[in-house]
């Protein structure tokens, strides 16, 4: 392993390592999402820019999170701009971060149709040119942070969503060969970092994830080096895929490590109290679905601040897709997370606008067949003498049993009464109920209205 690299200044490192002990005001009663994570045997990691990694947000990138994914650092657009010229500066300050805040470090991207130098891209190549270029990158980059990078994304959206390859500079030229020799080129540069295959809309079980699926089975039986999957789950407000959990589960059986890579949920902006809370659930629903699978080994969000998402600019007007606002306070989001690993649902974040009562589900705990939920009903500038808290279930999960609530299930359709001694819920309070309930196959969360 390579001491730490000269690039980040001494203060910034001394001043990470200190604030290692603080967490930041406005988390100071919460465990830190990475101990959470850690209980669970899984990391927790986010994005990061590299040039960022100061203040409010280097406490939160190096306090909460066990993992770090350089966001564009590594990317060969960004390592190589100009032909045999490197640029090791944003990556190698992310690298030495990660290791002053005892961090594992995601590997991003070796080998991908977009953000490349244009060198490369304009330039005319034989198939075995372009081959030869490839597999330079991929040693020098490796073996540069060789012994340092827990994983790599070698490959990084091969496929349309139909299940066919994406036509690109690689498989246009290459062929489909081009993947067991990028993998079988990063295993010869680093056999210790773990080799994964990482794409966008396989969250779910669909056309395109059964064609990873079946790429990942095939290079398997060849003995190719391939350790895991990385799902990116760049997902929609309520678009949870149903099926998660289960095609976490297929790969695991195929005996590669899964990873969620590049989480995140968009909203139609501006944001308010209801999708927030839609989205704490979304994100609790992954995060849960991730811990139930032993093999699920890490879960990292694309950007842990709404300051630093790519979302704004790529979908305009839509936007507040991660666990954390612009101005670094955590969201409903964060505690979606920090629930499914067995944190704290310290107040949910944001409260509901004047005048409004909401209420928010959550995972708390999932079995093989069974798991604990609970519904939490918070009222800002409004109030209820009595309450019922109604949704319908989307996978065929029961209520076996609840507490603080009394609950009645006809068919999908859940309804949950308040106690003789919990309807009442002031303005600025809330109230919260649980249950216990079964589910086979997947276990999303549904969306809860007060009647
Ligand atoms: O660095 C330049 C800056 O000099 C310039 O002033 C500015 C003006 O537009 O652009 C900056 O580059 C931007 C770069 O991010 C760094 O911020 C590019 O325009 C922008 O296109 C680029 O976007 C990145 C995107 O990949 C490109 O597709 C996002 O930051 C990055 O988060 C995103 O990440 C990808 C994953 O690698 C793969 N999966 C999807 C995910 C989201 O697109």
């Amino acid at each position: 392993m390579r001491s730490l690299r000269i690039g980040l200044p001494l203060a910034s490192l001394v001043t990470g390592a200190a604030l290692l002990l603080t967490a930041p005001a406005a988390h100071a009663a919460d465990t830190p999402l990475r101990d959470l994570a850690a209980a669970k045997g899984k990391l927790i990691g986010t994005a990061v820019t590299g040039s960022k990694l100061t203040g409010t947000y280097g406490d939160l990138a190096g306090g909460q999170f066990s993992s770090l994914t350089p966001g564009n650092a590594m990317k060969w657009g960004t390592v190589e701009p100009t032909r045999g010229s490197f640029n090791w500066t944003e990556a190698d300050q992310i690298v030495a971060f990660a290791q002053a805040h005892n961090q594992k470090v995601r590997g991003h991207t070796l080998v991908w149709h977009n953000q490349n130098p244009s060198w490369l891209t304009n330039g005319s190549w034989t198939p075995a040119q372009l081959g030869s270029l490839l597999q330079n990158h991929i040693t020098t980059e490796v073996s540069r942070y060789k012994g340092e990078i827990a994983a790599w994304d070698v490959v990084n959206e091969p496929f349309n969503d139909d299940g066919t390859y994406r036509s690109d500079l690689w498989y246009d030229n290459l062929g489909s060969g081009y993947i067991a020799n990028a993998l079988t080129w990063a295993h010869a540069a680093d056999p210790d970092a773990k080799l994964y295959i990482n794409d966008y809309n396989v969250e779910g079980v669909n056309a395109k994830s059964d064609a990873l699926y079946n790429l990942v089975k095939s290079l398997k039986a060849q003995g190719v080096p391939i350790d895991g999957v990385g799902l990116q789950a760049h997902l929609i407000l309520g678009q949870v895929p149903s099926t998660l959990q289960q095609n976490i589960q297929r790969f695991a059986d195929l005996g590669v490590d899964v990873a969620i890579t590049e989480l995140d949920v968009r909203m139609q902006l501006p944001a308010d109290s209801t999708k927030l809370a839609q989205q704490k659930a979304d994100f609790n629903s992954v995060v849960a679905a991730c811990a139930a699978v032993t093999r699920c080994v890490n879960v990292t969000v694309w950007g842990f601040t709404d300051a630093d998402s790519w979302v704004p600019g790529t979908f305009p007007g839509y936007g507040a897709a991660t666990p954390y606002d612009e101005n670094y306070q955590p969201k409903p989001a964060y505690y979606g997370i920090a629930t499914a690993l067995g944190g704290s649902d310290s107040g949910g974040g944001t409260p509901p606008p004047t005048g409004a009562c909401t209420a928010a589900y959550s995972v708390s705990s999932q079995w093989n067949t069974g798991f604990t939920g609970q519904v939490t009903i918070s009222c800002s500038g409004a109030s209820l003498s009595s309450w019922k808290a109604n949704w319908t279930f989307g996978a065929g999960q029961r209520i076996t049993q609840a507490w603080n609530a009394t609950c009645t299930q006809s068919g999908t359709a859940v309804s949950c009464a308040n106690a003789s001694y919990n309807g009442s819920v002031p303005d600025g309070g809330s109230v919260t109920f649980g249950f216990n309930g079964s589910w086979s196959g997947s276990n999303p969360v549904p969306t809860v209205t007060l009647g």
